[in-house]
């Protein structure tokens, strides 16, 4: 894991967030050693921090004795009801897992958020120099046998693939950590759920269609990664058609895309 008492305030950039969403305690999936949960406990953020691993939740109840720890194994599915939380912080733990268990996991964290609710996460980046040089053996696109553990490293299409149904990204950006002794290169995401509502049951030829609402005080999501997320205006409403389609369905791993998506389009 990472040194010991060193600070990492990534969630600094994310203070109105955390902020906006302080009534409820902010769940944290692959908790670590508690370097997070200290740093929202000793902001006043109730936190309960969560990770498979008991040496993990023993070390995070020293590092942030005001948590709540959980032992929660992410592949096993959230064991907390609907729309329990508003903010969901996931730190370099949601790489470990074939594109199937990533899209599902990211399914039950969107199922336990509140609509409107945001999803912190910081995710390995392809171009990591820290796995660059290691040895990797594939297991899947971007997913590899490193080290002897599968890991997964993401890039700009995974991400879109990952937060294209139900979620806004807000902001996906590549950052520097010290890590590891060394530097780390990571996705910084926050994404936003946002609902889907059928407003029209006469289906079209091509299904139903659908309302996605948007909030655009965070405005600025153009899928460039570098929009500002800081609250900037009224609400919007937009449009979509994005009925679940083999081409659009999120566990349809990015690489194999391409080529569905060019048969749905060619599709009458
Ligand atoms: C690289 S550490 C990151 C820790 C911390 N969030 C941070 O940013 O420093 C990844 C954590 O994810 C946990 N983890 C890995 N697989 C998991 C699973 N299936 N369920 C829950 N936690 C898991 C590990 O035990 C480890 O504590």
């Amino acid at each position: 894991m990472d040194e010991e008492g060193s600070e990492d305030a990534w969630l600094e950039r994310w203070r109105h967030v955390l902020d906006a969403g302080r009534g409820s305690p902010v769940l944290e999936l692959g908790c670590g050693d508690g370097r997070d949960a200290r740093f929202l406990t000793e902001r006043g953020f109730p936190v309960i921090a969560t990770d498979f691993s008991e040496k993990a939740l023993e070390i995070t109840r020293r590092r942030a004795p005001a948590a709540k720890t959980q032992n929660v194994d992410l592949t096993r599915g959230l064991p907390f009801p609907n729309e329990s939380f508003e903010v969901i912080l996931a730190s370099l733990s949601l790489h470990y897992f074939s594109w199937r268990q990533t899209t599902g996991i990211l399914a039950d964290v969107r199922r336990c958020l509140r609509p409107g609710g945001h999803l912190l996460a910081r995710l390995n980046s392809t171009k990591d120099p820290h796995y660059r040089v290691a040895e990797r053996q594939p297991i899947e696109n971007n997913y590899y046998v490193v080290e002897g553990m599968p890991r997964r490293l993401f890039d700009r299409r995974d991400l879109e693939a990952l937060f294209q149904q139900g979620w806004q990204i807000l902001a996906a950006e590549e950052h520097t950590t010290q890590r590891y002794g060394g530097q780390k290169l990571a996705w910084e995401v926050a994404a936003r759920k946002v609902m889907r509502i059928q407003v029209n049951s006469k289906a079209t030829e091509r299904g139903p269609r659908f309302v996605q609402t948007v909030d655009s005080r965070f405005r600025g999501n153009d899928g460039s990664g570098s929009c500002d997320a800081r609250p900037q205006s009224k609400s919007t409403t937009v449009q979509t058609d994005q009925e679940p389609t083999v081409a659009s369905d999120p566990s349809t791993p990015p690489d194999k895309r391409g080529r569905q998506a060019e048969r749905a389009d060619k599709a009458p």
